[in-house]
């Protein structure tokens, strides 16, 4: 018997390729958002921890602390496209995973309300000088919670196979799943892509003309170090997330050339990280040409990822009977066409926006440069 729940009767209102390549992008940008954030917060409560009587430190603190509430907004707002595209794509799993730890899923928002505004006041306290790192913490703490419930979810959707026992013995959606020996590998490489993303981040607000020479260059040698203790520790988590796959999915991933062109990919990706961290580390490079090379290094690295990590969700549903690319689907292309053009006039809001937070008048960090 199929174990997946009937699939919506209502079939899908554009291609399983558009919603793919939609969801693709905007969770390789939820990511890019999310790790940087996540690192930068648990920075942020280190070096606030640990700032005593160090300017540079507390300089450091403070940019991060000041820049964590917006990046907030940016994880959030990213995280809803993929949220929406995953739930068209694979709802039968996905909500029926979500219904099953119900109580923890739901969670989630008062987590992130909880989190957002210890992130205020954190940034608040920092500005007034006093001693507030227990709030980055706990705020770090808060994220790393959410960032473990995810994790859970996008590994029991997975798994039709326990769903069954976990309704039986919880339908309330209070019980965490049982073990799963994927679930932590990807959760720790999720945690450890944060290290070197956020590493990266603080080269880019080192390169930045507001931020005074002395912090620029401390900030960047902090971020070059981190970025290569953190991208170290997730090749070896990446292969352990490989061989934890069950062996359909390890054959899988070698039979198609799209994902082990994706996997080759994140390799050369994770090397030029590890070439250009030791890079800034040693020379702690304060430059807007080395903010742009980390970008492109996190975009590239980061989108291989999402490829491969979307390749192992359809092999493993594939192999327990539900194929995402065999549902029913009538396009309604007038629909397409607004949502194209919508998608078009906000992009082109967002670059205005941009463009006129770039010409606002900027103000010094760390003293003047
Ligand atoms: C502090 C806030 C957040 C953190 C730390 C966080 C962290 C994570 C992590 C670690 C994953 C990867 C899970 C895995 O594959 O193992 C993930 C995936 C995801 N997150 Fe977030 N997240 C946050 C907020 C949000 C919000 C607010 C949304 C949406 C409203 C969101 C939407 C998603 C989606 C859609 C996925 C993956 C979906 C898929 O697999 O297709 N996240 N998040």
């Amino acid at each position: 018997m199929n174990p997946f729940p009937m699939v919506d009767p209502i079939p899908l209102p554009a291609p399983v390729w558009l919603f793919k390549a939609l969801h693709l992008l905007t969770l390789s940008l939820h990511f890019t958002a999310m790790q940087m954030f996540l690192g930068g917060l648990l920075v942020a409560a280190v070096l606030s921890a640990c700032s005593g009587s160090s300017v540079l430190r507390k300089g450091a603190a403070a940019a991060l602390a000041h820049r964590l509430p917006i990046l907030m907004t940016f994880v959030i707002n990213l995280g809803v496209p993929p949220l929406l595209f995953a739930q068209v794509l694979y709802g039968p799993a996905l909500y029926t995973s979500s219904q099953l730890i119900g109580v923890y899923w739901f969670s989630v928002i008062f987590m992130l309300m909880g989190c957002y505004w210890l992130l205020y006041k954190f940034a608040e306290g920092v500005d007034k000088g006093r001693n507030v790192w227990w709030m980055a913490a706990f705020a770090g703490v808060l994220a790393l919670s959410i960032s473990k419930i995810y994790s859970i979810n996008m590994t029991l959707m997975l798994r039709p196979e326990v769903w069954q026992g976990m309704y039986a013995a919880s339908p309330l959606g209070a019980l965490l799943p049982p073990h799963d020996p994927t679930l932590i590998p990807r959760w720790l490489f999720m945690l450890s892509g944060a290290g070197w993303v956020s590493g990266f981040w603080m080269i880019w607000i080192a390169g930045r003309r507001t931020t005074a020479l002395a912090l620029g260059s401390y900030l960047a040698g902090l971020g070059g170090s981190l970025a290569l203790g953190a991208i170290l520790c997730q090749g070896a988590l990446f292969s352990w997330v490989l061989k934890a796959q069950p062996t359909v999915v390890q054959e899988g991933i070698n039979m198609s050339v799209w994902l082990k062109g994706a996997q080759i990919a994140w390799c050369s990706g994770a090397a030029l990280v590890f070439i250009f961290a030791l890079w800034v580390a040693v020379k702690k490079t304060c430059s807007y040409v080395a903010g742009y090379i980390s970008m492109l290094l996190t975009v590239v690295t980061l989108s291989s990822w999402v490829i491969l990590r979307d390749g192992i969700r359809d092999i493993t549903l594939e192999s327990k009977g539900f194929d995402v690319w065999q549902q029913a689907v009538v396009t309604n292309w007038g629909v397409v066409g607004w949502f194209v053009v919508i998608l078009v006039l906000g992009l082109v809001a967002l670059g205005w926006l941009i463009y006129v937070m770039m010409q606002a008048k900027p103000v010094s960090e760390g003293g003047m440069s």
